[in-house]
């Protein structure tokens, strides 16, 4: 999402949270207790439910199915049933849904938002922002759908005629995290309905709401019924649900966002059936300021870069590399608007810009990366503890004097912590950001040409930003190289994920 846009979603948000306090119950109409199969909202065979808590203070939003084996295999079949039609539908008829859904998701925007903020705890105008670029994805691919071309070869013999074609894979499982609750499901599942596949989602034990808003939405839009099948699980049947994902021979592909870890489980679990699988993983983003940065701008986008989301986006800026001469001043610019600009709180509060993390899990995984730095002989310039607001909350922080042997260098900080390690060269600075397994995005500042072109080339990442800090959008491919994931989504090449190749031979001619 560009500066520009983001700027207007915080306008916006301006006039979304006047809004909201007129119609300060709006966000309920989505708030199901079911979830959603074959084209009917149902509870978990055995009744089970679980609870849906807003990080911010611990209130109840709502409750779900806590659904398992059996569910899960139910929606699989409808999925599967539904693929039969779904599949020979036009590309014009799915492009049309898609469209609808899209200006669906516009029109309630602020509902949607402040639902989201509510189970995710996220301020409103990363809300705003997200229901935005979620519904991007449909708009993009509602478009799409229409281009999904074949391809004509010249033979080598005369009597024949060589041509490929593209069809889709089949059924879609799509397992999704809980950081960006719609977004992260309209990417893939946009793509994967846009071609003729049909979809089995399983979001996040976090974040279930927002996935069935968005459910209810795309009924409302047409969906016939199967073709879009969401199971909502707790942690205690996630990793049962998962694996039948991965071994059902009714799946045809499996596209998972979240942690390395986990990634490499649902991958090896795939290969029973040698399934298709779409990875987005954990990064490590280094975001490099050398001396001829435009230090305003270094500055602006190492906010936005660190601090969207309580820094829990896998591509936030995770390591903070500045060059010698700069480096004062960077640090002392960065640590005033850590200072000036940063207001934690309740999302939903007028002003806030920074909510809770998603758990005390996770406030407490922050909370260790920082003793282990400060242990090893960083120096905290901001912040560096528990935030008294409550047990989820985390003080934005800025720590220097890092050096590569601290846990916050090797591995995903997922919260509002900003290291920095100071550098001499470029040589050394690349060195530092490459010397990662994983890859996802990286980011610079440099005015020097030859430096941008140098950098971009040498980065070891799926996602370059020179001289910008705000990267998706729905237009370009998402992913990573090593260790971060395989595939792409988003953008042109998004549908590949969904499609199979199939070449014809036609012979006689
Ligand atoms: C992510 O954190 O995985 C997604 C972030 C984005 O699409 O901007």
């Amino acid at each position: 999402m560009s500066c520009a846009m983001l700027l207007q979603c915080r306008h916006s948000c301006k006039k979304g949270n006047r809004l909201l306090r007129m119609l300060a119950t709006s966000y309920s109409s989505f708030v199901k207790d079911k979830a959603y199969i074959n084209g009917s909202w149902v509870a978990a065979a055995n009744g089970n439910t679980f609870s849906v808590i807003n990080p911010a203070n611990e209130e109840l939003i709502g409750t779900v199915p806590d659904m398992g084996i059996q569910e899960t295999q139910s929606a699989i079949d409808a999925a599967h049933v539904a693929f039969d039609t779904w599949r020979k539908t036009t590309a014009k008829e799915r492009s049309a849904i898609l469209k609808k859904w899209f200006s669906l998701i516009e029109s309630n925007k602020t509902s949607l938002a402040e639902l989201l903020t509510k189970e995710q705890g996220k301020s409103m105008a990363d809300s705003i922002a997200e229901v935005t670029y979620g519904a991007s994805f449909f708009e993009w691919f509602s478009e799409e759908a229409k281009r999904v071309y074949g391809e004509i070869m010249p033979p080598s013999t005369a009597d024949r005629r060589l041509l490929i074609m593209k069809q889709p894979i089949g059924v879609a499982g799509i397992i999704t995290p809980w950081n960006f609750p719609i977004a992260m499901i309209t990417r893939k599942l946009g793509a994967a309905l846009a071609v003729g596949c049909t979809a089995v989602i399983k979001p996040a034990e976090d974040t279930p709401l927002s996935a069935l808003a968005i459910c209810q939405l795309g009924e409302e839009a047409g969906l016939p019924a199967g073709v879009v099948n969401v199971i909502t699980t707790s942690s205690k049947n996630t990793s049962d649900v998962g694996k039948l994902l991965c071994e059902s021979p009714r799946v045809a592909t499996i596209s998972f966002t979240g942690s390395t870890k986990v990634g490499k489980i649902l991958l090896s679990q795939s290969a029973s059936t040698v399934k298709r699988v779409s990875l987005e993983l954990g990064g490590n983003a280094p975001f490099i300021v050398f001396d001829s940065a435009n230090i305003d701008k270094a500055v602006t986008g190492a906010m936005a870069c660190k601090f969207r989301c309580a820094g829990q986006t896998c591509i936030c800026a995770n390591r903070f590399l500045v060059q010698d001469v700069i480096y004062d001043e960077f640090v002392k610019r960065l640590a005033e608007a850590i200072k000036n600009q940063l207001v934690v709180g309740n999302g939903l509060d007028e002003g806030v810009n920074i909510g809770p993390l998603i758990n005390e899990a996770a406030v407490n995984k922050v909370d260790d990366f920082v003793t282990d730095a400060v242990k090893k002989g960083a120096t905290k310039i901001v912040g560096g503890n528990k935030n008294s607001l409550g047990k989820n909350f985390y003080e934005p922080t800025l720590l220097v004097n890092v050096t590569t042997d601290m846990e916050c260098m090797k591995d995903e900080i997922f919260g509002p912590v900003a290291v920095i390690i100071k550098f001499k060269t470029e040589a050394e600075a690349i060195k530092i950001a490459n010397s990662t397994d994983v890859g996802l995005a990286g980011y610079f500042y440099s005015q020097d040409l030859g430096q941008v072109w140098r950098v971009a080339e040498e980065l070891q990442v799926g996602m370059v930003g020179a001289n910008e800090s705000l990267l998706s959008a729905a237009e370009v491919s998402f992913g990573g190289v090593k260790q971060s994931g395989l595939g792409r989504e988003g953008g042109k090449f998004g549908v590949d994920e969904y499609l199979e190749m199939k070449y014809i031979c036609m012979g006689g001619i």
